[in-house]
């Protein structure tokens, strides 16, 4: 098959749409028999700082990575939703777009089956459809693989039945999906990175207004490297830790009579805060919000170098205060330093995943060589070292322009 002019390779764009587009046509012909509508590809992310402020109504600065997933997807003539997936086995049965209800689908088809409710419920009249899934974001990295998969379908479905909803609109209908649907009680920032980011660019997001604007975010230019390392440890989203935090800073929220913890404006006010868990959860969470607003600004600035202190200032926060780090983590978080990084920190929920690290370009060989190494003493599986190009945001590869 040809490769279609719309899935050209374009600098900064998902690389998984534009490699894999060109057999998206065939591989969606071999489950069902029938040429796609089209193909869409949605990046995973990676957050610059601000984490677990997302759902406190704070502040985030993710950008999207150059991976992604890919949904294949035709419409059927019947109300059916049938999804399979590249990587993983399992998948829909044929289920009746108008039957789908919580608890209704498990596994990792509950996210498009999940989208495809949420639009529905949303008042968008999305019929039959058919997917093939394909992915190259990790899962359980910390870098949105689910919210890549809820807002590839999600644009898909927009498309396809030609519904032009807004990706604000989008976003929230993704993020929908996961609470209600898949039972992941998420903020939005994984959502909106997904859709409104921008190649070459961080996207500085009010979780409260949801306004956003795009930040300037070239390390290359700035003749640094932005390091990302997956130390390969894995702890899934869904399994308690992560809605435990939350409901610890609402609990700190109630106590301080404030709607969220976003309405902090001085960490001295947190001494009300008798327990001292709640306090520290809280103390995370307000100087996070104050770190990314510094880096943002460093970044307009032009002088992103200086943002390495407050990447660790925002790891020794989330390993001491939040209290979601991990062996792996911290191990590369000190390692990279004593190979020379200007800074480093986890990202993502936690408990595992990914770490980012800012080096001098000229440094970056001897700091991944100095976190091998520490691994290696340690006799952890190496970690994996991960192009961190800020890339596009959803959109359409295969098919007519969206
Ligand atoms: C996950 C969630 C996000 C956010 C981060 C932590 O990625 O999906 O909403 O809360 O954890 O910052």
């Amino acid at each position: 098959m040809s490769q279609p002019a719309a899935s050209r390779p374009a600098a900064g764009q998902p690389a998984a749409g534009h490699a894999a587009a060109g057999h998206a046509a065939g591989w969606f012909r071999g489950a069902f028999g029938a040429a796609p509508d089209g193909a869409w590809v949605a990046p995973g992310r990676v957050n610059l700082i601000g984490e677990h402020t997302d759902y406190n109504e704070g502040f985030v600065l993710p950008f999207a990575l150059s991976r992604g997933t890919l949904a294949v997807a035709g419409r059927r003539a019947d109300d059916l939703l049938e999804v399979r997936s590249r990587q993983v086995s399992g998948g829909t049965a044929a289920i009746g777009a108008g039957a789908l209800a919580p608890g209704s689908v498990t596994g990792w088809a509950a996210y498009p089956a999940g989208v495809v409710w949420a639009m529905r419920a949303a008042g968008y009249p999305v019929g039959g459809v058919s997917m093939v899934i394909d992915s190259d974001v990790p899962r359980g990295a910390g870098l949105s693989s689910s919210a890549a998969l809820e807002c590839a379908v999600a644009l898909a479905l927009s498309d396809l039945h030609g519904l032009e909803v807004p990706r604000s609109e989008l976003v929230l209908i993704a993020q929908r999906a996961e609470n209600d649907f898949v039972g992941v009680p998420c903020g939005i920032m994984d959502q909106s990175a997904s859709l409104l980011c921008q190649p070459g660019h961080a996207l500085l997001l009010d979780c409260r207004t949801s306004e956003s604007a795009a930040v300037p975010f070239d390390p290359a230019a700035a003749g640094l490297d932005l390091l990302v390392i997956d130390t390969g440890a894995r702890r899934e989203l869904a399994d308690g830790d992560y809605a435990g935090r939350r409901g610890e800073c609402e609990h700190a929220a109630r106590e301080l009579g404030l709607r969220s913890l976003r309405d902090v404006t001085d960490v001295a006010e947190l001494a009300r805060l008798a327990d001292p868990v709640l306090r520290r959860r809280a103390t995370h969470v307000v100087t996070d919000n104050q770190r990314v607003i510094e880096v943002a600004a460093l970044l307009r600035a032009g002088r992103l170098g200086e943002a390495g202190a407050l990447l660790t200032a925002s790891h020794t926060s989330l390993r001491d205060d939040f209290e979601i780090s991990w062996p792996e983590a911290d191990v590369t978080v000190a390692a990279a330093a004593g190979g020379g990084a200007l800074g480093a920190r986890m990202i993502g929920g936690g408990f595992g995943g990914s770490v980012i690290a800012l080096v001098p370009a000229a440094g970056s060989a001897g700091v991944r060589a100095a976190i091998r190494a520490e691994f290696g003493r340690r006799d952890w599986p190496p970690p994996r070292f991960l192009d961190a190009m800020p890339s596009a945001s959803a959109h359409r590869v295969l098919g007519p322009p969206g």
